[in-house]
């Protein structure tokens, strides 16, 4: 018998223009679809103010279309600050998915990007980390599970939690893997996801994190979390 076709990751536009996939098994899409790029600033970037340090360092849960990096990496640039970025990604979509959702950046930005394109991996499905280091700053990609990842310690001034929602995909969700996170938080970080499930909230307040739940867009609430300058 033959294998069954692979099934298509069909193409959404969001309610702010940009473009994103619907992952064709979880049935989610990769990004909100009240605006990917709008959810990318004003979530993950501007909530765990990435957008304002000085030296921002993130630590990504789902690198997924690299939507929230390439929106961090350009407001990086545009001030003028270095960025270390460390995505994970345990089922990397193919090249081609990747090149199919444009992000606006500048040059140097677009030369980053054009790199990522080029090492990504391919049919070999190469397990090899994907990095990058430039006058621009750093990138780490590990094509990992996070629920058996190691994440550094003490690392992150911001955490994008953005797996999955825990009703498709509960497992980076637990509360091992919020107190690997908080682990990881440097003090003062923040963490920015869009869910704002009663086991989330409560996995993280375990974990160490001080929760909140704020205006979301095109949706109710949004979650951010911080790591506390003395815990
Ligand atoms: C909502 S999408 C992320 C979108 C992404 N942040 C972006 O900016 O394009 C979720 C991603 O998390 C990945 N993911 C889900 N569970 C994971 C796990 N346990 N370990 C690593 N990656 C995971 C999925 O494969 C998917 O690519």
């Amino acid at each position: 018998m033959n294998a069954p076709e692979p099934r298509p990751f069909e193409r959404l536009e969001t309610a702010d223009g940009s473009s994103t996939l619907l992952h064709p098994l979880f049935k989610e899409a990769y990004s909100s679809v009240h605006g990917a790029l709008t959810q990318a600033r004003r979530l993950y970037l501007e909530l765990t103010r990435t957008h304002l340090h000085p030296k921002p360092r993130v630590l990504e849960i789902g690198f997924g279309l690299g939507v929230n990096l390439r929106v961090t990496l350009e407001s990086a640039l545009s001030r003028g600050v270095r960025l270390e970025y460390l995505g994970y990604e345990f089922a990397p979509v193919e090249r081609a998915l990747l090149e199919s959702v444009e992000v606006p950046l500048g040059e140097v930005a677009r030369g980053v990007w054009a790199q990522v394109l080029e090492r990504w991996p391919g049919a070999s499905r190469s397990l090899e980390p994907l990095r990058l280091l430039g006058e621009w700053g750093s990138l780490e990609i590990r094509f990992e599970d996070v629920t058996k990842a190691q994440f550094p310690r003490a690392w992150a001034t911001a955490i994008y939690l953005d797996p999955f929602s825990p009703a498709v995909n509960p497992e980076p969700w637990s509360l091992e893997v919020m107190r690997k996170l908080h682990r990881t938080a440097r003090p003062g970080a923040w963490l920015a996801t869009y869910s704002v499930a009663g086991s989330v909230r409560r996995n993280l307040t375990q974990a160490g994190f001080e929760v909140e739940r704020v205006p979301g867009v095109g949706k109710k609430a949004w979650l951010r979390a911080s790591r506390s300058r003395s815990g």
